[in-house]
């Protein structure tokens, strides 16, 4: 069991796929313990390499990956990827098992681990998405959320202390999608989690502690999100609007109104233009 929060330390990492034009060039970043981060950028920017290159699917080039201190080689790899869940964005291509239960048993069954318990281990990772009254259902007669729950429950019943969800909610309805945010919200409160969010969508980088952008092969921003929704320029470069309530904030600042300095969300901005009136 992975009970120490775990550290991600990329260091001059490159990497092309065969017969390919590079993908990253020479990039670094590190991810601190028990913090939730964004992965963003342009379709083909690399995004999904890099989560592949996280959990040793794929091999950099040059220069290194780092869990926890520990450099991922052929030797430690089958160790270091029990520290990872992954989750990804098609929930259909996730289903393995005929029942709910025996999917999300599936990361379990060759690690020698006593019926009793795994069946333990099951229910609580269904608990945690809130899934555990579909445990004896088939799964692919779930909905798409639903589908999506589980593919999370399946990744955190190995007990992992790093999660990555590549563009887990991209195919999701809006409810669904604000569903999969609240689960994610709980575990940043409730676990010591590393969490990697790999998406498109601004509404989910409200709830991250630290960005990293790429493109072209290369990191173009690693901060807080506050700081790059105030990076126009780069925001657009990567087609993505900043949100609403930098908008709204915007046209404000345009009328004369003055506006606090630091990062307002939609709930705090409306609190503040509810003081104005
Ligand atoms: N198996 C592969 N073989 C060859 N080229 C690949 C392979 N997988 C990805 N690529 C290419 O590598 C680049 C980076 O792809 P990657 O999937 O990492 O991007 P991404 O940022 O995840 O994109 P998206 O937002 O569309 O998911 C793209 O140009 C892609 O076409
Ligand atoms: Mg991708």
């Amino acid at each position: 069991m992975n009970l120490v929060p775990s550290k991600i330390k990329f260091k001059n990492v490159s990497f092309k796929y065969e017969n390919q034009i590079s993908v990253l060039k020479d990039i670094s970043f590190k991810i601190k313990a028990g913090t939730t981060n964004a992965l963003v950028g342009k379709n083909g920017s690399g995004k999904s390499t890099i989560a592949k290159l996280m959990d040793g699917l794929l091999a950099p080039d040059s220069g290194t990956i780092e869990i926890d201190g520990e450099k991922i080689n052929t030797k430690n790899i089958a160790q270091m990827r029990t520290k990872i869940g992954l989750v990804f964005q098609n929930p259909n291509d996730q289903i393995i098992g005929a029942t709910v239960a025996e999917d999300v048993a599936f990361g379990l069954e060759n690690r020698n681990i006593d019926y009793k318990i795994m069946h333990e281990m099951v229910e609580k990772a269904l608990i945690k998405v809130g899934m555990n009254e579909f445990e004896n259902q088939d799964p692919n007669l779930l909905s798409g959320g639903q589908k999506q729950k589980v593919a999370i429950a399946a990744a955190l019943a190995i007990n992992p202390s790093i999660l990555i969800l590549d563009e887990a909610t991209s195919m999701l309805d809006p409810v669904s999608k604000q569903e999969i945010k609240n689960i994610i919200k709980k575990l940043q409160t409730t676990t010591d989690l590393t969490i990697i969010i790999i998406t498109h969508d601004i509404e989910m980088l409200d709830q991250v502690d630290n960005v990293i952008a790429i493109q072209e092969q290369q990191i173009i921003f690693s901060g807080e999100p506050q700081q790059l929704f105030l990076c126009t320029n780069l925001m657009k470069r990567m087609d993505m609007e900043p949100p609403f309530s930098e908008q709204v904030k915007k046209e404000l600042t345009s009328q004369g109104i003055k506006l606090p300095n630091q990062y307002l969300n939609d709930e705090e901005l409306a609190q503040w233009i509810t003081k104005l009136i």
